[in-house]
């Protein structure tokens, strides 16, 4: 964790990340030492799409620093529908695998839902079937998407707790601005989801003890929208003019005046790989016992 000028904090999600890896790594190496079967992931990859390789790639790599097994299934941009499905289904019945991610995006003529559907909820480590989604709508155990859950473990290592706090969450995808906004309300924060039919949204930012920001505008949330002392949490992978990786947040603007802010790359983004390794655990440990 960095601190800098006394309150202020940069949360240094790279090494929160690869703390909890670590850690991991020893349940992992204890399940090794009793003989027996190890946790496995299945990725599924559809077409060339160049960042979802990146993706893919860096999961396979989290796997094996952690001692999972791991199958990346590669598959042509024109495989229809019902022979993905097909796919789906046979990792379903496999009894070594115990999550299942298709990366996203799909190519266009795969629809999305459709696919989504199919992935037996146990390994479900995306935590995107419906069944999943209503989970955690309705406050009960299930498997949760992975960068929603990134944030909390963040906020739960600077010791923050969200009970009773304002939390604005911009952006209102099924991937972050949900799930992050019921994973909040679940801690007992006030929460307010805001979007791009917002009225008055510097206004509204304004209130957030905790603005979570996930529009995927490059550097959009300056400092006028953030209220003195607040923690901002930045979710965007944009490319700035100069195409540097910058977040959603004017960082160098909005640390002046945040108590705690996440950095873009190092901050959310490491959390989202740890959570898939650690659903992964929980999906074998659930299908196990
Ligand atoms: N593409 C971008 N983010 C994600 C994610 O969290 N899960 C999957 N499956 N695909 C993605």
């Amino acid at each position: 964790m960095t601190i800098i000028r006394g309150e202020r904090m940069i949360i240094d999600g790279k090494s929160i990340s690869q703390k909890r890896k670590d850690e991991l790594k020893l349940k992992i190496d204890q399940l090794k030492q009793e003989g027996k079967r190890l946790p496995c992931l299945a990725v599924i990859l559809v077409g060339d799409h160049q960042a979802s390789q990146t993706y893919v790639r860096n999961k396979e790599r989290g796997c094996q620093y952690v001692g999972m097994e791991s199958q990346v299934i590669r598959l042509s941009s024109s495989i229809s529908e019902e022979e993905l499905i097909q796919v789906i289904d046979n990792l379903n019945k496999d009894n070594h695998v115990d999550g299942i991610l298709v990366q996203l995006p799909l190519p266009k003529h795969i629809h999305e839902e459709k696919i989504l559907d199919v992935i037996d909820p146990m390994k479900d480590v995306d935590g995107f079937h419906p069944v999943n989604v209503a989970k955690l709508v309705l406050g009960q155990e299930g498997l949760t998407p992975c960068t929603p859950q990134g944030m909390m473990v963040l906020l739960e290592e600077i010791n923050y707790d969200l009970s009773g706090k304002e939390v604005v969450v911009v952006g209102r995808s099924n991937i972050v601005g949900k799930p992050v906004s019921f994973l909040s309300l679940k801690k007992n924060a006030t929460v307010t989801i805001a979007h791009s039919r917002t009225k008055n949204l510097k206004e509204v930012c304004q209130r957030a003890d905790v603005l979570i920001a996930a529009i995927g505008k490059a550097k959009f949330f300056n400092k006028d929208y953030v209220k003195p002392g607040a923690i901002v949490l930045d979710v965007g992978i944009n490319r700035d003019e100069n195409n540097k990786l910058c977040g959603d947040v004017d960082f160098e603007d909005v640390k002046e005046v945040a108590s705690c802010i996440t950095p873009v790359p190092g901050g959310v983004g490491p959390m989202t790989i740890a959570m898939l390794l650690e659903n992964t655990l929980q999906a074998y440990l659930k299908r196990k016992g």
